[in-house]
């Protein structure tokens, strides 16, 4: 029986590359979406009903649609970063000026809110 001995290799190979890139996006967004319910993190559901999280407050908007809305994740990372730039008088802290979280945490969340 004749083998092709980089065969199973090959395609080991490949289902790894398949599956790497779609599991690592996966996890940002469910990093995401852990600070963003962490009321010692992003405790954004204090002011914004978001899917899936609980005792949500009204203050803000609830966020949905996001992606439709702010197609831009820079945009996006603008407001979490610091919403007073848009809105001076906005009751939304500003999350990374004021060193609540970091860039990386910030972009975890972007993640995770582009996926309501
Ligand atoms: C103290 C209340 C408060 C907290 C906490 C808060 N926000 Fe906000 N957020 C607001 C308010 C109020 C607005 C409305 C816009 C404004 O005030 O400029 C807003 C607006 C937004 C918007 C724009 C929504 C839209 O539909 O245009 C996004 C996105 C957002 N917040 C994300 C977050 C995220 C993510 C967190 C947690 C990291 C968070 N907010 C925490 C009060 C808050």
């Amino acid at each position: 029986m004749t083998v092709f001995p980089c065969k199973p290799a090959l395609l080991i190979a490949l289902a790894l590359i398949a599956g790497t890139a779609p599991a690592r996006a996966q996890s940002n967004v469910a990093a995401g979406e852990k600070l963003a319910f962490d009321r010692g993190k992003g405790n954004c559901l204090t002011c914004h009903v978001i899917k899936g999280g609980d005792l949500p407050g009204t203050i803000g908007p609830e966020l949905k649609d996001i992606k439709a809305k702010y197609p831009d994740r820079d945009e996006l990372f603008a407001i979490i970063f610091d919403e007073t730039k848009r809105n001076p008088q906005t009751m939304m802290p500003p999350f990374g000026r004021n060193r609540i979280l970091t860039e990386q945490e910030i972009n975890a969340i972007v993640d995770f809110l582009q996926t309501l």
